[in-house]
Parts: structure tokens; sequence; C-alpha cells
């Protein structure tokens, strides 16, 4: 059987380090110690500011452990929509801000020697079932007009894999995200800075000074707040209208070392499929040898969270899709899947939080393009604390709205109305007795609805199943054995604990 974690997270832990015991003051503060805030934390470190960084797990255990790790200057919303909506000079800047993060990943992995496989491949774009060439053209212009390095193909120059016509990106990259957070985190501390894992902000105040409460009950004291907690947890409606949670799959299969030629491949598809490369051995795979193997990383299947419970039948059709195109693909070793924030307009928002005091920060609506997305907040972020000019501000600013992305808005935000109808329907089982040993469902009772979770040894725990952000009823997610919500994103493991914004507080307790 496959394992259920991603392969980052099985061949390279998390780091441990203490949690906060005290109160302390500091020039700037991050919460959330994923690819966003551990880089606008190094960032600001290497410039001499102080720097605290909480999380309430350990480094890299949020969405950039589960990641796929493709690097790449082609957005994933592609370069025609992207201009349709910001102007050709924001696609511009787009293209821009991408290519810097994967300019600045490496130039960090040189500068801090972190062995994290980080290395350049090309992207392909090649086309899904319902597309014609006619998709290629008009991405390849829109891309060139943006700056993207970009060639048209009649197939793509690799072994493995049968492309047909497709679109060549230059200069892309890949690494383990793990190895590269694990790395960043040790750069960050040698640069003076604190950080501290098992500890959850509950509240943050803007101002001067401003302030995070922790659920222990310390106070950071800061000049500025940055909150990278993927989703953030301080703003009630400003952002969470503009972005919706959607749940992606990916399976990692076994194939011989170089059977297929390591690059980023994309499909036109929608949702799309995203492939790529990871040199590993044996050994790492639990085998009794060092001989090199290399595993095949295919993801897509996306649908918006907690709207689907078919997660099998994903899987299957990954499988499917993977073996069609890619007859060296052998047994699959790691499945696993996670949550992106897919913004309205398709880029992520970066910079000031909305309505909020001047020295509060946020960098959310990763967009499936977190690795790229969360290294330009730490450059963006970090240019707006020490105060330097930053040419891609108003482009990520949170509080933008593109009147082309009206559509959008309205679809994303009738999806979420419609999430309340839950409330006045039935349970998924009608008794405890239907749940199995480590799965969990929602059930009906008198006026309102229970989350109830059994363990591997039989017993129950039960939890209201009302989200604590804004009220809607949330769903079991048998991949990841979360409970989520289907509106904005928030997330909640088997036992009620919040684990993602924006909800502040956990699943309520019954009076049982
Ligand atoms: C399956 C999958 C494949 C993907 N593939 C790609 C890809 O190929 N390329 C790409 O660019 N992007 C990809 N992405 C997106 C990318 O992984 C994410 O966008 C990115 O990792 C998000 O980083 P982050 O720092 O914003 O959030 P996270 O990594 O989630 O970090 C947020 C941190 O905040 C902490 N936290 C949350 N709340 C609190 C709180 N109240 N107090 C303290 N700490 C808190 C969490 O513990 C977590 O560690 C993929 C995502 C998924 C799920
Ligand atoms: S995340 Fe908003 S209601 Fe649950």
């Amino acid at each position: 059987m496959p394992k259920t974690n991603s392969v980052w997270l099985e061949t390279d832990y998390p780091a441990q380090f203490n949690s906060l015991r005290e109160n302390v003051r500091t020039d700037v503060c991050v919460i959330g110690a994923g690819i966003a805030g551990m880089t606008t934390a190094y960032l600001l470190a290497r410039e001499g500011r102080r720097v605290i960084v909480i999380d309430d797990g350990r480094p890299g255990c949020g969405q950039t452990g589960v990641t796929t790790a493709h690097l790449s200057d082609e957005i994933d919303d592609r370069y025609h929509e992207i201009e349709r909506l910001h102007g050709r000079h924001g696609a511009r800047l787009a293209h821009q801000s991408h290519r810097a993060a994967i300019e600045r990943i490496e130039s960090i992995v040189q500068l801090e020697r972190i062995d994290c496989d980080f290395r350049r491949v090309d992207g392909y774009l090649f086309l899904g079932p319902e597309h014609g060439v006619e998709e290629l053209d008009r991405e390849l212009e829109a891309a060139r007009r943006a700056g993207a390095e970009v060639t048209r193909l009649e197939e793509a120059p690799v072994q493995g894999f049968r492309s047909g016509p497709c679109l060549r990106f230059a200069g892309q990259g890949q690494f383990h995200p793990m190895k590269y957070i694990n790395g960043l985190a040790r750069a960050f501390v040698a640069a003076g800075g604190a950080l501290h894992s098992g500890t959850r902000a509950v509240d943050v105040t803007g101002g001067d000074p401003a302030y995070v409460k922790t659920a222990d009950g310390y106070t950071i004291t800061a000049d500025a707040i940055v909150v990278a907690t993927n989703v953030p947890f301080n703003d009630l409606f400003a952002i969470h209208t503009k972005q919706a949670p959607y749940t992606t799959y990916v399976i990692a299969a076994r194939v011989p070392a170089g059977a297929v030629t390591p690059a980023l491949y994309w499909d036109t598809s929608d949702p799309y499929h995203y492939v790529r490369v990871q040199p590993t051995s044996n050994e790492q795979l639990g085998g009794d040898n060092r001989a090199a193997v290399d595993l095949l990383i295919v993801g897509g299947e996306d649908h918006k969270s907690a709207q689907a419970d078919d997660m099998q039948d994903r899987f299957a059709r990954l499988d499917e899709w993977m073996r069609a195109r890619f007859p060296a693909a052998g047994d699959v070793e790691f499945r696993w899947s996670g949550q992106v924030m897919e913004t309205q307009d398709g880029l992520a928002f970066i910079g000031r939080n909305p309505m909020d005091a001047p020295n509060v920060y946020v960098a959310t609506g990763d967009s499936g393009m977190g690795m790229t997305h969360g290294t330009i907040a730490g450059i963006l972020l970090s240019d707006s604390i020490v105060g330097r000019d930053n040419p891609w501000v108003e482009l990520y600013q949170p509080s933008r709205i593109r009147t082309g992305a009206a559509g959008e808005f309205l679809k994303e935000n009738l999806n979420v109305a419609a999430q309340y109808a839950s409330w006045l329907t039935g349970g998924e089982v009608s008794s405890v007795d239907e749940i199995a040993p480590n799965s969990g469902a929602v059930m009906r009772e008198g006026l309102t609805k229970v989350a109830v979770y059994r363990d591997e040894r039989g017993d129950l725990h039960r939890r209201s199943a009302v989200c604590t952000h804004l009220g809607c009823i949330v769903a079991w997610n048998s991949a990841m054995s979360t409970w989520d919500c289907p509106c904005h994103g928030s997330r909640f493991d088997k036992f009620g604990v919040v684990v993602n914004g924006p909800a502040r507080s956990d699943l309520g307790k019954l009076d049982d």
C-alpha cells in the first residue's frame, strides 16, 4: 500500500524548536513558518532586523510540506488570462516577479549551501484532450508579451513521455521543499532570528507598537507583523470573499532512474495535471540498497474543498492518466492531498492587510504557485518593512479589485452561500455504527450537526460540525483525516483542533 504522506515529509522531517514561554519585544513578528513566512523572516534577519517566527506546528508542516515544488514562471492560470485581468503591464510584472523568485531561491540555496536537490529544468505545457493547438498559440503570444522565454514545439525533446504539440518554458526549477525549508530555518537562526514551533497566534492587533497574543497567553510586541499562515486568521471578510479553497491530489510512482527526463510537465485541462521527477534511492523508499530510483510525481483532480468525497476515485483517475502517458511508471509509493487558495484574479494577495493598521501584512492566495508566490512575499514584504520601493506592490495589493474578475467573485460567493443549505439537510450517516475506525462523518442531532470521529480503538470523538469562522458545516476529508470547511479554507484535525485559518478557534465542544 502506498504511504498516505508526502514524499517530502517522509524523507526529511520538520525540525522542532522550543515553544515561546515569555513575553518578548522584537522588530518583526512573522506568524507561520511555511515558505512565505520563512523567506520573509530570513530576508529581514539578513538585513539586521530582530525577527521572531512562531508556528503552531513545525516549519514546513503546512502546505509547504505537501506541495509538489514546481518552481515556475508560467502562471498556472495562464498568461492570456493574467493579461485580461491585470493588463499587459501587470502580466509583465507577474512574469518578472515569478522569474525573480526562482532566481532568489537559487541564490539562497547557493549562499546558504542548502542541499535540497535544487536544479533548473524546462517546463512543458501540452494539450489536454479538450483543446486544439490554438490554445497553445494563444498562450505563446501572451507569454511572449509578458517576457517569458517560450518556444512552440511539435514534441517535447524528452525521454519517457510523448507530449505532442507543446510550449517549452526555459529555465524553470524544482527542489525538495522540506530540505529547503529546514535549510532556510537554519540560516535564519544563524542570522540571529528566533524560531518557536508549537506556538499558536490567536490575536493580532496592529498599531504602534503592534501585538500578537499566543494561545499560551504570551504577548509579542513588534513594530510590524506578518501573517503568513497560508489563510489569514486575522481577517473576517475582506480577503476571504476574494479567494476560495481547492483540494488537490498527488501520487508518486517509482520509475527507473533516468527513464523520464526531469522537467515540469503541465497540461491545458481544467483542472490541470502537473508532473515532475524527483531523484531518490531504494534505501529512501525503504529498500535495502542505495541504488538510484526516480519518483514520478503526478498531481491534479482538484475540487472545491469539502465538496467531494470520492478520494479513491480521484487517485484512481490520476493513476490511469499517468500510466496512459508515462509507460515507465511503476508502483505508487506515496499519495497525498493538500489545499490551495485560488484567488479570483489568479495572483496572490501580498502586502498590507486591508482595513487594518499599516504595520500588519499578509501573504495568501497561493493559487497553486505558492513556492514562487511565497518567495515573492518574502522579497516584497521585506522591502515594504525596511521602507524600500518594490515594483510589485500594486500588482499583489490585498485590497485590489480587478473588474474582469467579477464573474469569478460572484461564482465563488454564490457557492459559499449555497453551503449554508447543509444546515437543513440530514447527516452523512444516521448512526455512529456506520462510521469505520479511523474515519469521520457528520451527523444530524436535532437542530444542529455534529462531527464524529472514530479512532483506531473504536472510541468516538464528537465536536460541533459548525465552522468557527462564519458557521458553514465542515466535512470529513478522508485523504488527510481532517475536518474541512467548504467556505473559506478552515481545516481542523480529527479531534476538532484548528490547523488552518481563517477560523481562530477549535470546533465547539458538546455537552455530553
Ligand atoms: C498538493 C499541492 C501541490 C502544490 N504544488 C505546487 C507547485 O508545484 N508549485 C508551487 O509553487 N506551489 C504548489 N503548491 C502550493 C504551495 O505548496 C503552497 O502555496 C505553499 O506551500 C504555501 O506556503 P505558505 O507559507 O503560504 O503556507 P504554509 O506552508 O501552509 O505555512 C503556513 C504555516 O502557518 C502555520 N500556522 C497557521 N495558523 C497559525 C497560527 N494561528 N499560529 C501560528 N502558526 C500558524 C502553519 O502551521 C503553517 O506551518 C501546491 C500545493 C499543494 C497542496
Ligand atoms: S472557513 Fe469560513 S465559514 Fe468556515
